[in-house]
């Protein structure tokens, strides 16, 4: 446990309603509100950053994260247009706010505001987490622990042959993920080209198509393209999926795709995308605090925010 966080207070005191000196508005566990002036200095405070504001399941996670663990802390959602960033970065300085998770669209750009960019994160190109660590602002990416633990609840992909769909942003992570888990990976995208960057950039062991996916056996294939989000496709058709495979979709809206249906029907196991948003937010959460995340009551949370 640090020192900095105090402890042993469950309820929090409401805030006022207002912006912020930067006009950053904060949507928080007691509805839409900011910092007030003067925050109250015994309360840590955490967030995300993202824009358009959007719906956001991360300060359910954590706020529930900090009750179960008697944390006196907060996390707000502030929404930042992209010309904001830096201002926003300087007033989490100023105000001494603990830790911000970083989310679309700043995940690329925020990196050249921060006093300290650790290795992992320049490597996969995103930082998702920014933490204050002595005064300074020291960017990580938790994205790719999530992916990896999320897999882990079905499979340890250690010398597993892995398939990745998409080679976008969301891919980087979890092929970053799987290699240094010491899997086999390959990329498969709709435009091959990408794939085949991603492959050489990261060290991935092969590229294609998508539908070369019928071609090879994997054991773990997980979905980071689009395909699927809030429409009823798939990425992939249902006879390329192998029955002993493990069939991640970091689609997790709907929660069962029809990725993950398609999975099913064959034999396949399927596993939720939203596990790797409650790992990368553990992962946060011990980052910052030095202790063990409740994964169980940030799963509870997370349920509980859906739409
Ligand atoms: P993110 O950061 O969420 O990964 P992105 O960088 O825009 O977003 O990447 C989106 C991924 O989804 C890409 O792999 C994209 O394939 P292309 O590289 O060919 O664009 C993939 N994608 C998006 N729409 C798709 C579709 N209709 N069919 C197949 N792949 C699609």
């Amino acid at each position: 446990m640090k020192k900095n966080i105090a402890r042993h207070q469950r309820s929090l005191p409401p805030q006022r309603s207002r912006k912020g000196q930067f006009g950053i508005v904060m949507r928080g566990p007691h509805g839409d509100e900011s910092l007030t002036e003067r925050p109250n200095p015994e309360i840590a405070i955490c967030g995300i950053l993202l824009h358009p504001a959007g719906h956001t399941r991360s300060p359910a996670m954590h706020n529930a994260a900090y009750r179960a663990c008697d944390l006196r802390a907060v996390y707000h959602a502030f929404d930042v247009k992209p010309e904001r960033l830096a201002l926003a970065l300087d007033e989490a300085r100023a105000r001494g706010m603990k830790q911000l998770a970083v989310s679309i669209p700043h995940k690329e750009a925020v990196m050249e505001h921060l006093d300290q960019v650790d290795e992992t994160a320049r490597s996969i190109g995103a930082c998702n987490t920014v933490t204050l660590r002595e005064g300074a602002l020291v960017g990580q990416n938790t994205d790719w622990t999530g992916a990896l633990e999320a897999v882990r609840r079905e499979i340890e992909p250690e010398g597993r042959e892995a398939v990745v769909l998409g080679a976008g942003g969301a891919a980087r992570a979890v092929v970053y993920g799987l290699l240094q888990a010491g899997a086999r990976v390959s990329i498969l995208n709709r435009t091959e080209a990408r794939a085949g960057e991603l492959a050489t950039q990261l060290g991935a062991h092969g590229s294609g198509k998508l539908d070369e996916l019928g071609d090879l056996q994997p054991e773990i294939i997980i979905n980071t393209t689009s395909v699927g989000l809030r429409s009823d496709v798939s990425p992939v058709s249902e006879s390329a999926l192998p029955a002993s495979a493990v069939v991640m979709d970091a689609v997790y809206d709907p929660e069962k795709t029809r990725l993950l249906r398609d999975a099913e029907a064959r034999g396949a196991r399927p596993l939720s995308g939203k596990w790797m948003l409650i790992h990368q937010a553990a992962e946060q959460f011990s980052l910052w605090t030095g202790i063990e995340a409740p994964i169980s009551v940030m799963g509870r949370a997370f349920d509980a925010a859906g739409p």
